[in-house]
């Protein structure tokens, strides 16, 4: 995995982006850049107890990044995605605020499947 996380193949500014599975193993992440509503934005999916979610790379607080750490979105215990600016926890299966400054609101949900031995995000 590249140190930095983010994607520089030849997909990586389509609305659609793919990695080895064997590259997001449980409780890793990756980030990645995808076409999403008409515009370039850092997304990014992470391994949550061997399933693959996948958000756009954007709070809902204040709209920074959520990764406190190039990379790294899990809080301590690994239950929840934190945000590094204020806090904000969320569901890594729903993306659902779970605590903080989010006020109940929900990460931008992008889609993802696994295909043979690749996770496959797209934004619709
Ligand atoms: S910007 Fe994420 S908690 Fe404020």
């Amino acid at each position: 995995m590249k140190p930095t996380g983010i994607a520089d193949d030849a997909m990586a500014h389509h609305s659609m982006w793919s990695a080895p599975i064997s590259e997001i193993p449980p409780g890793c992440s990756a980030k990645f850049h995808i076409l999403w509503r008409e515009r370039l934005v850092e997304g990014f999916v992470v391994n949550f107890d061997g399933r693959y979610y996948a958000y756009v790379n954007y709070c809902i607080h204040a709209g920074t990044p959520l990764d406190w750490w190039p990379n790294e979105f899990f809080n301590e215990d690994s239950r929840f995605l934190v945000c590094g600016t204020h806090g904000s926890l969320y569901e890594p299966d729903s993306g659902k605020c779970a605590g903080g400054p989010c006020g109940g609101g929900t990460l931008f949900p992008l889609q993802v499947q696994v295909t043979g031995d690749r996770i496959v995000v797209t934004a619709t």
